[in-house]
């Protein structure tokens, strides 16, 4: 596998388990590269609807996923931004019906398979944190560390709920608990690559836990995979990251 010798700790989980949060705060703390793999699944569903493709035409999606122009740029604001040919659709992706959308394209084999090359490219050095579902288990089997990033279906919604609410959007919580229960069920049951802990993954429920007691957790984690990490890795990163989302 290329680059085989850079580190990588894969941070798999459900929606609103706070990896996103979590993945952002450890790459910054130790100074790696973040891959939001879902941003990518998530670009695929938003490129396809535009087109007008169907969520489930299998070759249609992968080979519009294969040549799209995506530009991840980390440095702009707290969360980076996320170009689609040229254009800023970082707030478009985040959207509930954009999550959907990804979950729906996210079950076919073939655009899996076409994202691969695309995901495994962002393991660069000094070291890549790699947020998704499959990290662990497909996309980066050798990883040095796995973590398993959970939290109740309850929880999850309610931050999700929080979050949508700061952002001026109005969802009902039990739509969004209804939402994610069924994102969850897709996720997990779909034939490739379904969101499960591998058995080499450590498992973390973050329901009772703050940002930082998480981050701490995987930086000491990561201090004691990756010996070769700089003193200081293994508590949480300055100024505290906010509530999971
Ligand atoms: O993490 P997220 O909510 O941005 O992911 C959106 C969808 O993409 C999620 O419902 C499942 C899919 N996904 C996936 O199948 N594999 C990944 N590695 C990341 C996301």
């Amino acid at each position: 596998m290329p680059g085989a010798e850079v580190p990588v700790l894969a941070l798999d989980g459900p929606g609103g388990s706070g990896k996103g949060t979590v993945a952002r705060a450890v790459a910054r703390r130790l100074g790696w590269h973040l891959l939001d793999s879902g941003a990518l699944y998530r670009l695929a569903g938003l490129a396809a609807a535009r087109k007008g493709l169907a969520l489930d035409d299998e070759q249609g999606v992968a080979g519009l996923a294969a040549g799209l122009d995506i530009v991840f740029d980390p440095g702009a604001g707290p969360e980076g931004r996320v170009l689609l040919a040229g254009e800023d659709v970082s707030q478009a992706i985040r959207s509930e019906a954009a999550g959907q959308a990804a979950s729906q394209v996210a079950t076919l084999p073939a655009l899996r398979e076409a994202l691969l090359g695309r995901q495994r490219a962002f393991r660069r050095a000094p070291g890549l944190v790699a947020d998704g579902r499959d990290m662990g288990s497909v996309v980066f089997p050798d990883a040095g560390l796995k973590v398993f990033l959970t939290a109740s279906v309850e929880e999850r919604a309610r931050r999700r709920h929080k979050q949508l609410k700061q952002k001026g959007i109005d969802v009902s919580l039990p739509a969004l608990l209804k939402d994610m229960a069924e994102r969850d069920r897709r996720d997990a049951e779909r034939a490739v690559a379904p969101l499960r802990a591998c058995p080499d993954a450590r498992t973390l429920d973050s329901t009772d836990m703050s940002v930082d007691e998480v981050v701490a957790d995987v930086l000491a984690w990561a201090a004691a995979a990756f010996p070769g990490l700089a003193p200081g890795s293994g508590s949480p990163a300055p100024g505290g990251a906010g509530e999971l989302s």
